[in-house]
């Protein structure tokens, strides 16, 4: 392993729930309730990984939003469901939880629950446990400059925004997108200008430790110049 890349800050866009589902001839939905048990999965590796110290999982953009009705009202519920029962989780691994983007568009019942989970696990210190609803970079940056300005700045710099960020915890070191799509879609911008990038065809239902533990021994093969030599 090499001593130069820590992995500190891993990111995960969790696609493909859909074609899952869709391949064994199920609803959609069906696809989002198994991506559900993939992150618990995945969170206690990361909780027992020695330098993770924060995973952020990308749930909800600002674009999904354009899906039919009847699949947001599934994941909204998911969602509370899945918070509701992972608290023991985060508890018992002395996991804290933060929510990423904009809640105040759920249904105040679904914002009780995001920031009862927050308030319960604030102190806790093995990993930070970041999930981005609602989430888009570039609002996430539009909103960054706005506060700075509210607070009377005038001249805005890289280090202003880096700390005032919802993310202020580290740059993303590692990115991991299922599914075989190669893009963003909106996800964490800032945070990712010098991170590794990786895409595997797996979709996400299918994801699982060991697969993410072979990611990262390819993430630790690899050479992070940042631009020197
Ligand atoms: C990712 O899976 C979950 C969310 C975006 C909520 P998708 O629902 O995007 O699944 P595909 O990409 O349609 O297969
Ligand atoms: C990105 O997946 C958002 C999440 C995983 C929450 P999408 O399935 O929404 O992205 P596009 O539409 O394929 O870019
Ligand atoms: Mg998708």
């Amino acid at each position: 392993m090499s001593k130069n890349t820590p992995l500190r800050h891993l990111a995960i866009i969790m696609d493909g729930n859909g074609r899952w589902a869709k391949q064994k001839g199920l609803n959609r939905t069906k696809g989002h309730e198994e991506g559900a048990k993939v992150i618990h999965d995945i969170t206690e590796y990361c909780v027992n990984h020695p330098t993770i110290e924060t995973v952020t999982f990308y749930a909800f953009s600002t674009e999904n939003w354009k899906r039919p009705k009847i699949e947001i009202e599934f994941l909204m519920k998911l969602l509370d469901k899945y918070l509701q029962n992972e608290l023991l989780l985060f508890q018992e691994k002395n996991v804290a939880f933060k929510a990423i983007g904009d809640i105040k568009a759920f249904s105040k019942p679904l914002q009780q629950r995001i920031y009862d989970v927050q308030e319960q696990t604030k102190n806790n210190t093995k990993l930070t446990y970041v999930l981005a609803l609602n989430y888009g970079g570039r609002a996430e940056i539009a909103d960054t400059v706005n506060r700075l300005i509210a607070q009377g700045k005038t001249t805005i710099s890289e280090k202003d925004i880096s700390s005032a960020l919802q993310t202020p915890y580290s740059d993303v070191d590692l990115l991991i997108r299922t599914s075989g799509e190669m893009r963003l879609s909106n996800f964490l911008l800032w945070q990712l200008s010098y991170s590794e990038l990786y895409f595997t065809q797996t979709l996400w239902p299918d994801f699982n430790a060991a697969e993410l533990d072979e990611i990262i021994q390819h993430y630790h093969q690899r050479k992070r110049r940042f631009g020197g030599l």
